[in-house]
């Protein structure tokens, strides 16, 4: 490769990783790995990260690298460098998920910027939303922040969908909460001490335990967090869907699942990912009713709504140091 490639500088790449390292990722498992080589930067999943019981195939391991990639491209857009993404490069190594190339970018734009900023504002949040309706030209707009090839955002406006959607999310939880298994693998990353670098912690969790009302979610027990009273979740649902079921599928919904969930903080809404409903076989057949036209593979729901509470955004949620995530490379 000849030198004279224009390409950020080591401290430049170690800024935009680090924003990506903010990503979301299922019970903040992180399972990333970076390698920055001379003129590209590389993602691979790593997959000792992977969880053997809800992600036996490493679907929600790539959504999250996912996630972090499209977290990487918006940092990179912001530090002036324009990146050019080549997915799963290498047929030989399943877990190198991309190789990022770049040019250097003359301008700026003032949503990438914004888009930034969500990052480091943006948060799980577990609580009930208000129970105010978000207007539709809104979600249409957090909606349509997702332009990945072959992915879809569905929001379920229809109640009779939505309640579809809600029987499947509740089915998903008496499954798993059956599942010795899957509770010691929840157990293993919730309520870790506050100092852990990953899992869920107790100031991520609300202190009323799960939603008493309305859309259910993950039980990840009782935490710290301060949340309103029982109130009815007035959140919206959205699903993310592809049409095949592939690694390229799973890794262009983690990169729309972060363009959406960025959207929403931009506008200041509270958003969760809800990714049960996908976990187990009948849970999804269920939820792909809300699919356009009942076809596709749903990847992934999330939650989206008015923060109910003034203790907006939460605490922030604990990320490995970077030196433990991102090395030099000779490719
Ligand atoms: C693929 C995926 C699946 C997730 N599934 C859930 C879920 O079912 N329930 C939930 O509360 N959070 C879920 N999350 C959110 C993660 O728990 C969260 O991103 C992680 O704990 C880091 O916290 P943060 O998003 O506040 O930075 C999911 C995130 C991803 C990327």
């Amino acid at each position: 490769m000849s030198s004279a490639r224009p390409t950020p500088d080591l401290e430049t790449i170690l800024a935009a990783l680090d924003v990506a390292c903010r990503a979301p990722s299922v019970h903040n498992t992180q399972p990333w790995r970076w390698a920055i080589a001379e003129h590209s930067v590389h993602l691979f999943a790593d997959a000792s990260r992977r969880l053997p019981v809800v992600d036996p195939d490493g679907r929600e391991m790539t959504i999250s690298c996912g996630a972090a990639l499209h977290h990487a491209r918006v940092a990179f857009r912001a530090l002036g460098w324009q990146p050019r993404v080549h997915r799963l490069p290498n047929p030989a190594d399943r877990d190198h998920l991309a190789a990022i190339e770049f040019t250097p970018l003359p301008q700026v734009d003032q949503q990438t910027l914004a888009m930034v900023s969500a990052s480091a504002a943006r948060r799980t949040d577990r609580r009930p939303f208000l129970n105010a309706p978000v207007p539709a030209e809104l979600l249409e707009q957090v909606a349509s922040a997702a332009v990945e090839d072959n992915v879809r955002v569905t929001i379920v406006t229809d109640p009779v969908r939505r309640r579809q959607m809600i029987l499947a999310l509740a089915h998903a939880d008496v499954v798993q909460r059956a599942d010795s298994l899957y509770q010691d693998e929840l157990l293993e990353w919730t309520h870790r001490h506050t100092h852990s670098h990953q899992g869920i912690l107790a100031g991520s969790v609300a202190a009323s335990g799960p939603l008493p009302h309305g859309i259910p979610g993950r039980d990840f027990g009782t935490g710290d967090l301060e949340s309103p009273p029982a109130v009815a979740d007035g959140a919206t649902l959205c699903v993310l869907s592809t049409s095949t079921d592939e690694p390229l599928d799973w890794l262009r919904t983690g990169e729309a699942l972060s363009a959406v969930l960025l959207a929403a903080t931009t506008a200041e809404l509270g958003s969760c990912a809800l990714s049960q409903v996908t976990e187990t076989r009948v849970t999804r057949d269920l939820a792909r009713l809300v699919t356009p036209n009942g076809i596709g593979e749903p990847q992934v729901a999330v939650r989206i709504g008015w923060p109910a509470t003034a203790e907006f955004p939460g605490p922030t949620t604990p990320r490995r140091p970077l030196a433990d995530v991102a090395r030099q490379w000779t490719d």
